[in-house]
């Protein structure tokens, strides 16, 4: 479970990024971080990954604090989330295959294990025929979903995904929602930042809707725009 209380994200600059947010995330939930540009989402995201901490306010991650969190401990706490960005992050030099099993080689997983769970990632986002190809003979929508079998190799047990669809097409888009659905079926929480409405109201899942830093709306489904 995720709890959000009281945070506020102040930068140097003197820009109020987050003001007084509360959300609780359960554990299996699909949520939608929704918002304008600006709007303090992938702050949000950033506080959450600890890379940056609040001005106040308590985050609590699976009964972790993460403000009174030993500074030693955060690499082993960042490995329990998956992220994926908006521009994909893979490793150009490296195949598909390469770029998903260094996410276990980083962290000693024993090569046989590897052998192993790359082959199931790459099954599970639909990649298996291309494991040789490198980044740049991929189209956007397949890059993207490298960085997601990567994220999901660990066994992570949130995923962070800030604007994923952020520079794919509307087809492509919607069948990177499809297979976080899938991840999500199969027990992983997922939160996912986007400024598509488009998308949030195709999916019907909870949608927390950003404004200026504020939390606008918390809804449960559609978003604030749908009746339902
Ligand atoms: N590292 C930073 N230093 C100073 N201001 C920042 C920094 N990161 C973001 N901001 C500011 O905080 C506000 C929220 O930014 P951000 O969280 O990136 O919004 P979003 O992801 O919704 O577009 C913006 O006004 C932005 O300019
Ligand atoms: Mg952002």
């Amino acid at each position: 479970m995720i709890e959000i209380t009281d945070l506020n994200k102040v930068y140097k600059a003197g820009t109020r990024a987050l003001k007084n947010v509360n959300i609780t995330i359960e554990d299996g939930e699909f949520v939608f971080i929704m918002g304008r540009s600006g709007s303090g989402k992938s702050t949000l995201m950033k506080l959450l990954l600890k890379e940056t901490e609040p001005t106040s306010g308590r985050i609590i991650v699976n009964d972790m604090d993460l403000t009174r969190m030993p500074r030693r401990y955060v690499p082993k706490y960042r490995r329990r989330l998956g992220v994926v960005f908006q521009d994909f992050r893979l490793l150009k030099d490296k195949t598909v295959y390469e770029n998903v099993a260094f996410a276990q080689r980083v962290i000693g997983v024993p090569i046989r294990t590897i052998r192993e769970n790359v082959p199931e990632m790459l099954r599970l986002v639909g990649l298996s025929s291309k494991y040789k190809s490198y980044p740049n003979e991929l189209s956007g929508g397949e890059q993207q979903r490298v960085a997601i079998a990567r994220a999901l190799v660990n066994s992570p047990e949130i995923l962070l995904a800030d604007e994923p669809t952020g520079n794919l097409d509307a087809h492509n888009s919607m069948e990177i929602m499809g297979l976080l659905e899938k991840i999500n079926d199969r027990g992983t929480t997922v939160i996912v930042v986007t400024h598509s409405q488009e998308i949030v109201s195709q999916m019907g899942r909870r949608v927390i809707t950003l404004d200026r830093g504020i939390v606008l709306d918390d809804s449960g489904e559609g978003g604030i725009y749908d009746e339902n």
